[in-house]
């Protein structure tokens, strides 16, 4: 029989035609093995202790420094829009707030337990996240109490940070999320939560895999909290360390973590496949951090890429890594994006 020229004849191998399952854009979509949905996006917000504080932050393009009487009004569009959950990040400016011990960060006036106060009364359904540090709150800038020769006195430090994360759950956190980096810290937090009552309606979310680097510096300058002297190459892992990542990962599991944590993500996609092949019984989230972010606006202003054909391709793959939670500033623009 005559047939059109293929490239393929009948009796040969077949295995080489692919195009078929990938044609239709839906079948594309079957390809994923997951898809990014609204559920999976935590949106991070800056709460200031100021007034009447709405400030672009010029190295975070679109992202502000809310205060907490700008919050509702901020929220509202975007909780119409879909959104299921943010995290939180204080921000002090009042002169005098920060000491040696960090302790304004669990202060009950404080924009964290004020914001965690009001958004569980204004948006009952929305899930609330806190980041728990100490750095924004800390004269030095570092995530913990310091010894005199300047370095982390971890158990110091991991005191405090399980009272910070206590004090934020007993507020109303759903879920309080370390990423200050000291050992032992995600025990702590979790034999603290079953002494108050509270281990069983709050998610412990460990930043386990939180790698030093220079993605961090829009965040540093949203949440005021770059360290005054050295940097945190003694606490974060190195950027090689492959190894470390996977040993905090284990660790945090048996610490009795309920979500881990990998950041950032777009550089660290192994990390993240790593977590979810280490813990395959939690769920793995990803931060796609503030340089990331950042990086990719930069990149599509300058002409490299269509902004949103990024947004999706950035964020579709942290998924293919194996990440089902993101934590992305780019979330309100995806709430308008998804509904397409
Ligand atoms: C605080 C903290 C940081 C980020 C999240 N929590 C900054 C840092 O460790 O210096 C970074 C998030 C981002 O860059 O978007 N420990
Ligand atoms: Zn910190």
């Amino acid at each position: 029989a005559s047939t059109t020229a293929t490239s393929v004849s009948i009796s040969g191998d077949i295995s080489s035609q692919l195009h078929g399952g990938y044609f239709h854009p839906l079948a594309r979509t079957w390809q994923a093995e997951r898809q990014l949905t609204k559920s999976m996006l935590i949106y991070p917000l800056f709460i200031t202790d100021g007034d009447d504080d709405m400030i672009l932050v010029p190295s975070l393009p679109g992202q502000h420094q809310l205060s907490v009487s700008r919050l509702t009004s901020f929220l509202e569009p975007l909780v119409h829009k879909g959104l299921r959950s943010v995290i939180l990040f204080g921000v002090p400016m009042k002169a005098g707030t920060k000491d040696a011990l960090g302790t304004a960060a669990d202060d009950p006036e404080g924009p964290v337990i004020q914001a965690i106060r009001l958004i569980r009364r204004r948006f009952p359904q929305l899930y609330i996240c806190t980041d728990v540090c100490l750095c924004e709150y800390t004269s030095h800038g570092h995530c913990g109490i310091l010894r005199d020769d300047g370095s982390l006195n971890n158990q110091l430090s991991v005191d405090r940070i399980s009272d910070v994360a206590v004090a934020y759950a007993k507020a109303g956190a759903h879920c309080v999320a370390p990423s200050d980096m000291n050992d032992g810290r995600i025990r702590a937090i979790k034999l603290k939560l079953i002494e108050e009552g509270i281990a069983h309606k709050t998610t412990l979310m460990s930043y386990s895999a939180k790698f030093s680097g220079c993605l961090y510096g829009p965040f540093r300058e949203a949440a005021g909290s770059a360290p005054s002297f050295g940097d945190r190459k003694c606490y974060q892992l190195p950027p090689s360390g492959r190894g470390l990542a996977r040993r905090a990962i284990i660790r945090d599991v048996g610490e009795g973590a309920d979500i881990l944590m990998v950041k950032p993500a777009g550089q660290y996609l192994d990390i993240i496949s790593d977590a979810k092949e280490l813990a395959k019984d939690l769920p793995i989230a990803a931060y796609q951090v503030s340089g990331e972010y950042s990086m990719i606006y930069a990149a599509a202003k300058a002409g490299v890429f269509d902004l949103k054909a990024m947004a999706f391709e950035s964020t579709e793959s942290i998924l293919r890594a194996g990440a089902t939670i993101v934590v992305s500033y780019f979330t309100p623009q995806f709430l308008d994006w998804l509904d397409n």
